[in-house]
């Protein structure tokens, strides 16, 4: 994220978008896509996402919900979609065939019939994660029978697929060796359940494999083994060795599909990647490293010692979203392979010598303007931490941690990041740049090293409901940061 990566261009686009098509049609790989989540406070426009994934080379996305504005925007570009239906849907497509029809006919029939090249529906994200307590184990699998119903009906399910994204946690091998595997005992009969029907409707099992995560929750993880460019460490499984997680994992899964008779069943990786920020583990080196060595990996066409051949997969993530809950961890808002600006953070080779990353075209910015600890502001005021909690509780401090982008600023420099992040997110709204007094405006872009102090950009509230209802609420925000200032001050 640091001034290193702004330099995401060099060479005419449409020449290496052709060599990218080229490469990928040629090489016969499955193809790459993307995650385009939408948790952001000043999301790009969708058009300009849509032509920054396919200036990129991307042939296909993966969407969390069905909005509107992403979706129209995807309409005749060509690009494959697998729309998602949140979990928070699930109950009622499970227990209404009525409601199932209403969401196939709205979210699928009506874009496919404008142009949006759909191919599959995602019932739920990661539904059987453990930190749900078990909330949608009971209507996941009639919700997924229920959609692939009404896309019977609706006369669809030969040209578009169900599955259900799965976090890795799914399944397990009590030993380490992938041959060794099986799902996971308390939700055993449930995943058959799912694997029984997809298998039966053509579906693919969807999974989603974080070397990252075990690397954060696992202080004796072995490092190397996260990457692609070998490993001290291999895992030999018979007459196979690996030296990568990725490959292990992918195959855990085989192995737990082929001991329950589904060996067969598609295996699609529903999101893979690296953060870049709010960790120690979380940065544009390792990102790169892990993701280029995935592009690699799967642009060889080699597959995993227990499944050969092309692995269809979609990065995650496109964009940056400082509005997602990091109660997973402070890393959870920089997912993006761009920054929210649509910057790349590193350069990504997609198999093309030399090719460069794009980044996104004619994004409009807010005014140069920071909002700053007053040079005077004395840092004894016994008000002042009520203001840096405050910023910070309602903007995004997550990357003012230990070894973070912006870890290393100084205590003045710390608060100015506080303060500039909430003005910005309130869209540099000069009531949003007091603090009691202690801040100012800037003209004078604070930025230094890795940390960058960021500008809004300017966000077309024309072409979604969901971002009139965003802006409201930050309005609302904004008064009651005032009230709660005044009450705590006077
Ligand atoms: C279509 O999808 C959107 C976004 O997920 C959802 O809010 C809406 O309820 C869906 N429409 C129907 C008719 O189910
Ligand atoms: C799951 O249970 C834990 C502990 O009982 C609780 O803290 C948490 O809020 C629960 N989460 C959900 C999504 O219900
Ligand atoms: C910077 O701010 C963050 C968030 O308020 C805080 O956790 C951290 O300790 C601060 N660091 C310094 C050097 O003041």
């Amino acid at each position: 994220m640091g001034s290193c990566s702004w330099s995401g261009h060099g060479r005419p686009a449409a020449l290496v978008v052709a060599a990218v098509m080229l490469f990928w049609s040629a090489a016969g790989v499955g193809a790459i896509g993307a995650n385009w989540g939408t948790q952001a406070s000043h999301p790009l426009p969708p058009d300009t996402v849509v032509k920054m994934l396919k200036g990129n080379g991307f042939q296909k996305v993966k969407l969390f919900d069905a909005e509107d504005g992403t979706m129209s925007a995807l309409r005749k570009s060509g690009l494959e979609v697998m729309v998602g239906i949140p979990n928070e849907l699930l109950m009622i497509m499970a227990t209404s065939m009525k409601a199932a029809e209403k969401w196939v006919d709205k979210n699928v029939s009506n874009y496919l019939n404008d142009g949006c090249n759909i191919r599959y529906v995602a019932v739920g994200n990661e539904p059987f994660l453990s930190t749900y307590n078990g909330s949608f184990l009971q209507t996941t699998f009639p919700a997924l029978r229920n959609i692939q119903s009404a896309l019977v009906r609706a006369g669809l399910s030969n040209q578009i697929k169900v599955t259900v994204p799965q976090n890795a946690d799914v399944y397990e091998s009590t030993t380490g060796k992938p041959s060794d595997a099986d799902f996971r005992a308390d939700i055993h009969d449930r995943m058959l359940e799912i694997v029984k029907f997809l298998s039966d409707n053509g579906g693919a099992f969807t999974v989603n494999i974080y070397p990252f995560i075990s690397l954060y929750i696992d202080a004796n993880f072995p490092a190397e083994y996260a990457f692609f460019d070998g490993s001290s460490s291999p895992i030999v499984d018979g007459s196979a060795t690996y030296t990568n997680m990725f490959d292990a994992n992918h195959d855990t899964l085989i192995w737990a599909l082929k001991k329950n008779g589904y060996g067969n069943l598609p295996i699609i990786i529903g999101e893979i990647g690296w953060p870049t920020d709010g960790d120690m583990n979380a940065n544009a080196q390792l990102a790169q490293r892990f993701n280029q060595g995935f592009m690699t990996h799967i642009a060889s066409g080699r597959g995993t010692p227990m499944r050969p051949g092309p692995i269809d997969a979609y990065l995650f993530s496109l964009i940056d979203e400082d509005e997602k809950s990091i109660q997973p961890g402070n890393f959870e808002r920089h997912w993006g392979i761009f920054t929210y600006d649509g910057i790349p953070k590193y350069n990504l080779n997609f198999g093309t010598p030399n090719s460069q990353i794009q980044r996104a075209s004619g994004v409009k910015y807010l005014e140069k303007k920071w909002c700053v600890l007053k040079p005077s502001a004395s840092l004894d005021d016994p008000k002042l931490p009520d203001t840096i909690s405050y910023a910070c509780s309602m903007a995004d401090c997550t990357s003012l941690g230990y070894k973070t982008s912006c870890g290393m600023l100084d205590i003045r420099s710390n608060i100015s990041y506080a303060y500039n992040s909430f003005f910005q997110k309130n869209d540099q709204d000069d009531v949003a740049c007091g603090f009691s007094g202690f801040a100012t405006t800037t003209g004078q872009d604070p930025s230094t090293g890795t940390c960058r102090f960021g500008v809004m950009i300017e966000v077309d509230s024309a072409f979604s409901w969901k971002l009139q209802r965003a802006r409201s609420s930050s309005l609302l925000m904004l008064l009651l940061a005032l009230v709660h200032l005044c009450l705590s001050f006077s």
